[in-house]
């Protein structure tokens, strides 16, 4: 025991000296008195831990019975959606109804202004439709793309809803779709839900194709856990969790005495070279089977500040 005491001595004594040293920032400044978490090691991007296997306790992963709702009329909440409203009297839709909520979240704010969207997968017109009605601004116009050529009878220029034809994978395509109509506001992933297709789209239209305030929208990710649209090693949700990564990118690239300065004549650093996507990134929003992307332009990396 005495030898097992003598071995966690040393151990102990750094783990005490590092959390003093965290205190004080350099110049002399406290740092607050919250106790000093895991610091990352710049080097090798890990993080020193005496934490173990530390994760989600299990009794989060317990599991429980969840009940069905599979009724003809969906429940009132859902109901209660301007949006399922508007979708359940235009024939030919497909939806899971719990959309319709996330729907209200992410576009709920813009619903009114002028708009630019693209939407993958037309199939019989349903929620161009449904889009032109909800967005109500008369100047919008919806730009549906689908590689079934018969989608082109629902291209109305009058109603201001556009119809081309071609592939999600196809970067030329989708290039010049965006030059007659784009950059858009909103871009709907509504197309083949095959897991490629998906990162395709996003890799050939996130840049260039969305607007620097605009929100990248995929949906029927739970086709993703399905073997007949799995066909990629990565899925969306993949991407987006290293993008969540890239987002932090800055933090990896300095130490925290590095960014914890007050006084701006002391800042330690003018640049910090960091993934173009992490400068590009406001939001993004997990729903069950849908992500939401914020695009923005950060123009400076984050700084840390004292009031008064
Ligand atoms: C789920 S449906 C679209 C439903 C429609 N958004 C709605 O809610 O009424 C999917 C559509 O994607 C189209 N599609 C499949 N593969 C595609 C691809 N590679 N590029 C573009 N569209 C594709 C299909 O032809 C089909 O019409």
């Amino acid at each position: 025991m005495i030898a097992n005491l003598l071995k966690e001595l040393p151990r102990a004594l750094g783990r005490y000296v590092a959390y003093q040293a965290s205190r004080v920032m350099p110049g002399g400044k406290k740092m607050g008195d919250a106790a000093a978490p895991p610091r990352p090691n710049h080097a090798t991007g890990e993080h020193r831990t005496d934490d173990g296997d530390i994760g989600l306790d299990p009794s989060y992963e317990r599991l429980v019975a969840w009940p069905t709702y599979r009724r003809k009329e969906p429940p009132p909440e859902v109901v209660s959606q301007p949006l399922y409203g508007i979708w359940n009297k235009s024939p030919g839709g497909h939806k899971w109804p719990h959309y319709f909520a996330a729907y209200e979240a992410v576009f709920g704010p813009n619903r009114t202004k002028p708009l630019r969207i693209m939407e993958i997968g037309v199939l019989e017109g349903a929620s161009l439709r449904m889009w032109k009605e909800y967005f109500s601004h008369p100047d919008t116009v919806i730009v549906g793309i689908d590689i079934e050529p018969n989608c082109i009878r629902y291209d109305a220029p009058s109603k201001g809803i556009r119809v081309r034809i071609g592939s999600q994978t196809d970067g030329s395509f989708l290039k010049s779709v965006t030059e007659e109509f784009g950059p858009f506001d909103l871009i709907i992933d509504d197309g083949s839900h095959r897991s490629s297709h998906i990162i395709k789209s996003f890799n050939h239209l996130f840049a260039d194709a969305l607007k620097d305030s605009g929100i990248y929208l995929v949906e029927d990710l739970h086709a993703n856990y399905w073997s007949g649209w799995r066909d990629s090693h990565k899925t969306i949700l993949d991407v987006c969790k290293e993008i969540v990564e890239h987002m932090h990118a800055h933090y990896r690239r300095a130490p925290a005495e590095a960014f914890l300065v007050a006084d701006p004549d002391q800042q330690r650093f003018d640049t910090l070279d960091v993934p173009v996507i992490a400068t590009m990134i406001e939001e993004i929003r997990f729903f069950d089977s849908i992500i939401a992307i914020q695009k923005t332009r950060r123009a400076y990396v984050p700084h840390y500040m004292l009031s008064g």
